[in-house]
């Protein structure tokens, strides 16, 4: 597999650990550094990492000492990206590979674990009349029209797993909507915990699309314009659960 010349290097634990990256799969986006954000503040022992990409999270969890991780992901590719990168940081064993749909893990397997991530693809796509993703990225970022496709599957299937599954640390864009992310997690009766929230600049063809938008919209689209004029957006992280305890 041809590796991307552009390769990401994190500090974790005093270590510079290497993440490379191809043309459909991004070694790490904003999304993965909001995620990474929080999970310092983890001690899982046993992590899903679903929508594995280039394993980035998962392995920053091993490196950090979790005990076990499942990768997870539709794409081969992203699962064959996750090899080289567990090789080439030398971590040999305490993982395995799962290349599916997170819909078809099975629901007693991952009642085992004690955390399950999840930087789903949530670019909406009816901003845009051609085809805005670049190189091959489309089913690393397809939202859908309004970016909720796949939050929403996973919402569904998540909310009605049994047993009860581990909680899940999502990342949800602000321009999904702030009461549109509110109410599809609690419709579905989800125990939600904010983490951390972190400001990105916007897109530029993202800011071609609010541009018209008024400030009510922008509001609800956690879109800011800092005073010297560049537009931003949210990443929330937030922990969803299905037990009434949290
Ligand atoms: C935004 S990327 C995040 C990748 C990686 N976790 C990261 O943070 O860089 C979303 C990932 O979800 C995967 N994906 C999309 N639909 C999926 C599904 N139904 N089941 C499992 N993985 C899926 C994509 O292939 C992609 O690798």
């Amino acid at each position: 597999m041809e590796l991307k010349q552009l390769s990401k290097t994190l500090m974790i634990n005093h270590q510079e650990v290497t993440f490379y990256g191809n043309n459909n799969i991004p070694a790490m986006g904003i999304f993965t550094s909001a995620l990474l954000r929080s999970l310092q503040q983890v001690k899982s022992k046993r992590i899903i990492d679903v929508g594995c990409g280039s394993g980035v999270i998962g392995i920053y969890a091993l490196i950090q000492g979790c005990d076990f991780v499942l990768f997870n992901d539709i794409q081969k590719e992203a699962l064959e990206l996750t090899s080289c990168n567990l090789k080439s940081n030398q971590i040999l064993d305490r993982f395995q590979l799962r290349q599916c749909p997170f819909s078809e893990l099975d629901g007693m397997e991952l009642a085992t674990f004690d955390l399950l991530t999840f930087c789903a693809p949530q670019f909406p796509i009816k901003y845009f009349s051609q085809n805005p993703f670049p190189n091959d990225e489309q089913v690393f970022r397809d939202g859908g029209p309004d970016g909720w496709k796949i939050l929403r599957e996973f919402l569904d299937w998540y909310a009605t797993l049994k047993p009860t599954p581990p909680p899940a640390i999502l990342v949800f864009s602000s321009i999904l909507g702030k009461s549109t992310i509110r109410d599809e997690i609690q419709k579905r009766d989800l125990r939600w915990k904010h983490h951390s929230s972190y400001e990105f600049p916007l897109r530029q063809s993202l800011v071609k699309a609010f541009e018209q938008s008024n400030a009510l919209l922008l509001e609800e689209r956690g879109i800011v314009i800092t005073p010297d004029g560049k537009w931003c957006k949210s990443l929330h992280v937030i922990e969803v659960n299905t037990n009434q305890t949290l």
